[in-house]
């Protein structure tokens, strides 16, 4: 899936409507999402007078926890929860690959199951924009997805059975992705895995060298 259907999906009405109950429609993924919310937030460690960027607020799950900060997303409906959510964020429509902020701007970057849709092209293309906005030795948090046979064979099913086409998950080895963030400019600093019924998800904070 290329990144503009990844945008396109999003940008339509029913998935706006529906995104939050999708992801909180269970007790075990409202807890997954709590926890899921405390390791992102620990990561990230935001001080007061840092300058915060999200990308990918969507309906503003994150966001709302973030005080002030710059969420963008590409869909416009779903800015207009976050803002809600979150009266201090500063909300803009705006495209992750092409970021309306100059060179050095952010302390820190975050984005929440957001990258885990993008392919290894479009991911070395998100984290070049990131570390152009992001200043020397600017924190980014992100998560992906981690490898596993079994899930993979689930989600083929799965999707097949419920007739999803518009999203498309890309999970990467350990070794795969250090081999990315070396190669794009990034230290490693800490990597945390939740666990899902089945595979883990990584999520990691790491440094723009
Ligand atoms: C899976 S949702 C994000 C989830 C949200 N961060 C959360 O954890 O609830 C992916 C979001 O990425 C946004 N998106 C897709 N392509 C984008 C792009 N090129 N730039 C910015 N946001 C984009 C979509 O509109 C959607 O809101």
């Amino acid at each position: 899936m290329s990144k503009e259907k990844f945008k396109e999906y999003y940008q339509d009405d029913n998935v706006t409507g529906t995104y939050d109950a999708q992801r909180l429609g269970t007790e075990y993924r409202k807890q997954k999402r709590q926890e899921e919310l405390k390791i992102f937030l620990d990561l990230l460690n935001k001080k007061d007078n840092e300058k915060v960027l999200e990308l990918g607020a969507s309906s503003g799950f994150l966001t709302e926890h973030l005080g002030v900060v710059t969420a963008v997303d590409t869909s416009k409906e779903m800015l207009k929860i976050t803002k809600r959510r979150n009266p201090s964020a500063t909300v803009l429509e705006a495209d992750m690959f092409k970021l309306p902020f100059s060179d050095n701007s952010f302390d820190k970057i975050i984005t929440m199951r957001v990258w885990t849709h993008l392919n290894e092209d479009d991911l070395r293309l998100a984290l070049k924009e990131s570390k152009r906005v992001l200043k020397s030795g600017g924190i980014l948090v992100f998560d992906t997805e981690e490898k596993n046979l079994l899930r993979r064979f689930i989600h083929f099913f799965y999707k097949r059975i419920f007739k999803i086409t518009g999203y498309k998950i890309y999970p990467y080895s350990i070794k795969g992705i250090k081999k990315i963030l070396s190669e794009e400019g990034f230290g490693w600093k800490i990597c945390k895995f939740l666990n899902h019924r089945i595979g883990r998800q990584i999520i990691l904070r790491v440094t723009n060298i």
